[in-house]
């Protein structure tokens, strides 16, 4: 039986012949986050995955390009392993069904069954086809297609040598119906079920005659036959146990595996032909098996011949790997089909993490760099304000209730449970306002307070995000000054409190989390997408970041510019204009990315904003009304069209609208979030 402080986590091992796509990526990092979770809660884990490398079209796809088989595989192998370490998968072995001890243990295990009389020979007359290596029944083929693949099927008759699978059919039933947790999702469960309960479950062919397949093990009680594909694959999850855990104690400590996790088509191979195979070894079933959905495509299956198949190594060179991961783990919950866009990766990724997670990161450190001189400080008793009690609790409850999602494996509910504290933390820096509190020497004590808690609740969310996107976690780290290593120097389960912030930790200032991907990113079909959602000028070919030249700025702006030269403040008129007029000022959102004041000018902030597309540096006269930090995460609105003019010696690239007078009451923002760049009209 498996340790209690075990964790053995397994995804399919994938066919060698096909190219690593975004559902074999999928699994591997669902399987990752469980991996890394439970070595951040102390488990002895476990993670395999690897290749099925045996079959038909393996055989075939050799001999096509002249090669013997394993050469072929061998050739293969790097495309998947480089692809799990480009995605950090924390894999603890790679297993191939060609693996020479592999193959012993699956001859050791035809042998015990076909001793035990579990295996025999028999002949076998059906419809097969070639592509699925499978046969199907004459209602299955009614129109001489596979019902799976829709590939012509061809009539064969054959000895063979079967598994007495059929007898299992009551034990396994009562097996799913006493372990709740056997198989999941629920509707998966109850699929399976109503299957065993309505059909009886015949005996399942193990062999193919070396004289149609050689590629296969060979049968140790008869030489003429090979076994491949399901007999051979599934044995990989006990098989690997025997030789792969090198420097764990005992590998056979992790059988009964706890989570196999597989996509919903291999379901029926995994939760009945598995199971009855285990039972018949006389080996414990799994814990758990998870069938995860079906990604779409834009709305489309995701095949060859569409020309639509997602390439992760593509999508973690365009959107790096976090945005990559985050998105497949939040975007669907896990267990439903899903459909994939860029359109939506990009939203999602700048929505949480550019303009939440890394916002908030960003926002307070430039606050301690400003106000505690780049240290954590001291933390004086509490604030025992509301927003105070709701930052604590969104703390805890990003583990607690996080936790037993992720136990669930209901990750994307447990990334909203953790986004809850990015939200807590905002909710609490914007309404004790720090630059405000700095303002008073009296209020000292509580703006300290503020600076270490917004960063305490940052250690938090390092360690609660690690699992999903571990190398945004680190740089978390590192920025708040802590060992990016999450494990040379353990992080122990009371880390996962709060006050555990070491006051006088020096503060590092890095790249932003996630630089905003917005239209820029974006390949020409999507940026037209997001111009029927109002960014009119959003191109296909994306406009670079404007140069900032020295031509362009009119020597008619006074170094003292008056704060109307970078602020529009909307006052009413008296000329009147024409629409035409109108329509030549554009307008458009921009977010602001940082802000700081202008040395010597008591009213001048620079500012550098994203239109989404491209940054823009702009000089506003806005600083009586805001401290620089307040606005940064904000969506502003700004004149995008206006000559460049310099203030104080500053470039300014446009105009910042805000309402008011002679002072400046308040800035012009957007109610909806908006995407930035995007036109007002
Ligand atoms: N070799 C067998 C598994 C043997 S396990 C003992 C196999 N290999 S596979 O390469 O076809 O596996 C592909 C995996 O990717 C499956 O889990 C499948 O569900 C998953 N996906 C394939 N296309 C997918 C999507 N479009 N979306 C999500 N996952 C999908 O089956």
């Amino acid at each position: 039986m498996s340790a209690p402080n075990t964790f053995y986590i397994t995804t399919p091992i994938y066919y060698v012949n096909d190219v690593p796509h975004i559902g074999h990526a999928y699994t591997t990092v669902a399987a990752d986050v469980l991996a890394r979770y439970w070595r951040l809660r102390g488990r002895d884990v476990f993670f395999l995955t690897g290749l099925d490398e045996h079959g038909q079209k393996v055989q075939q796809a050799a001999a096509k390009a002249g090669i013997d088989p394993q050469r072929y595989c061998d050739g293969m192998v790097p495309r998947f392993q480089e692809l799990w370490k480009r995605l950090e998968i924390s894999n603890d072995a790679f297993i191939r069904t060609t693996d020479a001890k592999h193959k012993i243990v699956v001859q050791r295990y035809l042998q015990e069954l076909f001793n035990k009389q579990l295996i025999y020979q028999g002949s076998y007359m059906g419809w097969y086809c070639t592509f699925d290596e499978r046969f199907w029944t004459e209602k299955d083929v009614a129109d001489g297609l596979c019902p799976d693949c829709k590939r012509p099927v061809e009539k064969l008759s054959e000895h063979n040598y079967f598994f007495k699978m059929g007898q299992y059919q009551d034990r396994l039933i009562d097996h799913i119906k006493e372990h709740e947790a056997f198989i999941r999702p629920e509707s998966r469960r109850n699929e399976v079920l109503g299957f065993l309960q309505t059909q009886k479950l015949g005996d399942l062919s193990i062999s193919r005659p070396k004289a149609r397949l050689s590629w296969g093990i060979e049968l140790p009680f008869d030489k003429n036959y090979v076994t491949y594909v399901w007999f051979d694959a599934l044995v990989n999850y006990v098989s690997a146990l025997e030789y792969l855990p090198q420097g764990k104690p005992a590998g056979n400590s992790f059988w009964p595996a706890n989570v196999h996790l597989i996509g919903k088509d291999i379901l029926t191979t995994h939760a009945v032909y598995w199971s009855t195979m285990l039972m018949a070894l006389d080996l414990p079933l799994p814990q758990t098996i998870f069938a995860h959905g079906w990604w779409t495509v834009d709305g489309e299956k995701m095949s060859k011949s569409r020309g639509n198949v997602v390439d992760p190594y593509a999508m973690a060179d365009k959107y790096k790997v976090y945005g990559f991961r985050y998105f497949l783990l939040r975007e669907v919950p896990f267990g439903q089909d899903g459909d994939f866009s860029e359109t939506a990766l990009v939203r999602r990724v700048d929505s949480d993490i550019a303009n939440g997670l890394g916002n908030l990161l960003r926002r307070t450190l430039t606050l301690i760099e400003r106000y505690a001189g780049g240290a954590v400080p001291e933390v004086p008793p509490s604030l025992d304000t509301d927003v105070e009690e709701n930052l604590t609790v969104a703390g805890l409850e990003a583990f607690s209730l996080a936790d037993s999602d992720i136990e669930e494996m209901a990750f994307s509910r447990a990334l909203e449970q953790i986004w809850q504290l990015v939200r807590a933390a905002d909710q609490y820096l914007e309404t004790h306002a720090p630059w405000t509190l700095a303002k008073d020497p009296g209020k000292r004590k509580l703006l300290e307070r503020v600076l270490y808690r917004a960063a305490d609740s940052l250690r938090l969310l390092a360690i609660a995000v690690y699992p999903f996107i571990p190398s945004t976690a680190r740089a978390i780290r590192e920025q708040l000054g802590l060992n990016p290593d999450f494990f040379s120097n353990p992080i122990p389960f009371e880390e996962r409190q709060w006050h555990r912030l070491r006051p006088g930790t020096k503060i590092h200032i890095g790249d932003a989390l996630s630089p905003r991907m917005g239209a820029y990113a974006l390949t020409g079909h999507e940026a037209k997408l997001s111009v029927s959602q109002g960014a009119s000028t959003v191109s296909d070919t994306p406009t670079p970041p404007q140069p900032v030249t020295a031509t362009a700025v009119p020597t008619t702006a006074a170094p003292q510019a008056p704060l109307p030269a970078a602020t529009a403040p909307l006052a009413p008129s008296p000329a009147q204009i024409t629409i035409d007029e109108f329509m030549q000022i554009q307008l458009k959102t921009a977010r602001v990315l940082s802000a700081e004041r202008v040395p010597k000018s008591e009213k001048l902030l620079k500012l550098q904003v994203s239109l989404g597309s491209e940054q823009r540096q702009i000089v506003a006269g806005i600083g009586k009304k805001y401290e620089p930090e307040a606005l940064v995460g904000k969506t502003i609105v700004i004149v995008a069209n206006l000559k460049p003019a310099k203030l104080m010696g500053i470039e300014s690239q446009g105009m910042v609208l805000a309402a008011g007078d002679s002072e400046v009451r308040g800035l012009i923002t957007i109610l909806e979030e908006v995407d930035p760049g995007t036109t007002v009209k």
